[in-house]
């Protein structure tokens, strides 16, 4: 099940759901979510999600409300995240997941 975003989310600017369900778990989510919570941004809130329905991919990371997905995140990459994505505004395309982003 897709985990959309809730009226509590809407007044932050940016929210970061990071997948804790099975498949991501397995796949290192639960570091993933944890480099999130200690690089801490204004504005920007970092979530535990439940499955975001794209499993054997993780750990997913989506960002909303722009809809950017990234897979087989990191933890060593959140710190790329952080800074391009969170703090710089670019979208890291290497990170992209494929199945919503294409590639050039
Ligand atoms: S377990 Fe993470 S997307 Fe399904």
């Amino acid at each position: 099940m897709l985990n959309l975003p809730t009226e509590d989310q809407v007044e932050f600017t940016k929210c970061v759901q990071i997948c804790q369900h099975r498949s991501c778990r397995k796949q290192g989510a639960v570091a993933v979510l944890a480099a999130f919570q200690a690089l801490p941004v204004e504005d920007v809130k970092i979530m535990a999600s439940g499955c975001l329905g794209q499993c054997g991919n993780g750990p997913m990371v989506l960002v909303l409300p722009e809809m950017v997905w990234y897979s087989h995140v990191l933890p060593l990459e959140v710190q790329i995240l952080v800074e391009k994505h969170l703090l710089g505004g670019q979208i890291v395309t290497k990170m992209l997941y494929h199945r919503f982003h294409a590639q050039k």
